[in-house]
């Protein structure tokens, strides 16, 4: 294994663990629910966005020990956003991180209310992360927590849901392409690299290289999910292929063809590297993060 699939293994089993804890606290509520909510969370995610969060916070010098609700805040927002994007009313999928569909499982109206827990909790959690903060560290997370909440809402993530859905059925330009994708894909990733950057006090100059970097990494991560709806494996992707095509998405692949949109996903690794390179060698594991999400089969 490459010393940086063994980084990421570690970052992974260390994120695992933290979310673990998050459902240590006695929760006094229909046990239904907490197993909805935990069943999607557990079930295997990437965890891109707590290690994009934790590693650029790392990167800066800032504290990893007080990001690290926000992290866990960011996950959990994210879980529910792809349980409700698998229910019937949406993408209607049926395989998610390799199990069954929460609505499969749940039915649809338990799997809307792990979804609305998750994120109602999300909030919970991180702003449980604000004990003992003061002065300075305390308007710095709630920066930072304000930056989460607008990126999934509806000028980030939800927005770029709705224009997702406004695009079925529809050819649409490269900038309506790029708003679906730098909202409900690359502005979750925009918010880790933000918040890392705000809790390390990042001068304004690497602050902007990393979100320039969250931008690209963010449009490839959407263009290789929409190649990887054509060219992937199910059993690899845990997810179905071909749901894309099935409810008539219009994806960079479909506008412009497999061959242009691997040329672009190269484009963009290259140009989010060359923008981390002047930070230094702090930065190489986002690099690599990089690169990594522009050739991930799943
Ligand atoms: C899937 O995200 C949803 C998109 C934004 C394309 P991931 O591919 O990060 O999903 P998990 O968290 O690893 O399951
Ligand atoms: C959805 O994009 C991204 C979200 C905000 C959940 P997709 O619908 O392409 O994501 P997958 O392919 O189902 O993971
Ligand atoms: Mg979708
Ligand atoms: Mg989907
Ligand atoms: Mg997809």
């Amino acid at each position: 294994m490459s010393g940086f699939k063994i980084q990421l293994r570690d970052r992974v089993a260390r994120i695992n663990e933290e979310l673990g804890k998050v459902f240590q606290q006695n929760l006094d509520t229909p046990e239904v629910i907490i197993e909805a909510m935990k069943y999607s969370l557990f079930a295997g995610g990437k965890r891109l966005r707590p290690m994009l969060m934790m590693e650029t916070c790392q990167a800066l010098e800032g504290d990893v020990e007080v990001i690290k609700p926000l992290a866990m805040g960011i996950e959990m927002i994210h879980t529910y956003s792809l349980i409700h994007d698998d229910l019937p009313a949406m993408d209607n999928d049926d395989l998610r991180r390799g199990k069954p569909t929460n609505h499969k499982v749940y039915g649809d109206a338990m799997a809307i209310l792990a979804g609305d827990g998750l994120l109602n909790y999300a909030v919970e959690i991180m702003l449980q992360g604000t004990q003992g903060l003061t002065g300075r560290a305390l308007t710095n997370y709630l920066c930072a927590m304000k930056c989460i909440m607008g990126a999934s809402g509806i000028l980030g993530m939800i927005g770029g849901q709705v224009a997702d859905i406004l695009s079925e059925d529809k050819v649409i330009g490269l900038d309506e392409m790029d708003y679906i994708h730098l909202h409900k894909t690359a502005a979750l990733l925009e918010a880790c690299v933000q918040s890392g950057c705000i809790i390390a006090e990042a001068e304004p100059a690497t602050q902007g290289r990393l979100i320039s970097y969250s931008h690209r990494i963010g449009l490839a991560f959407q263009i290789v999910d929409d190649i990887l709806d054509i060219e992937g494996n199910e059993a690899d992707l845990g997810k179905p292929i071909g749901s894309d095509e099935k409810n008539h998405k219009s994806t960079f692949v479909s506008l412009y063809g497999l061959e242009a949109s691997k040329i672009r996903v190269d484009e963009l690794e290259a140009e989010a590297i060359e923008l981390l390179r002047p930070i230094g060698e702090r930065t190489v594991f986002l690099q690599e993060l990089a690169s990594y999400i522009c050739h991930r089969r799943k």
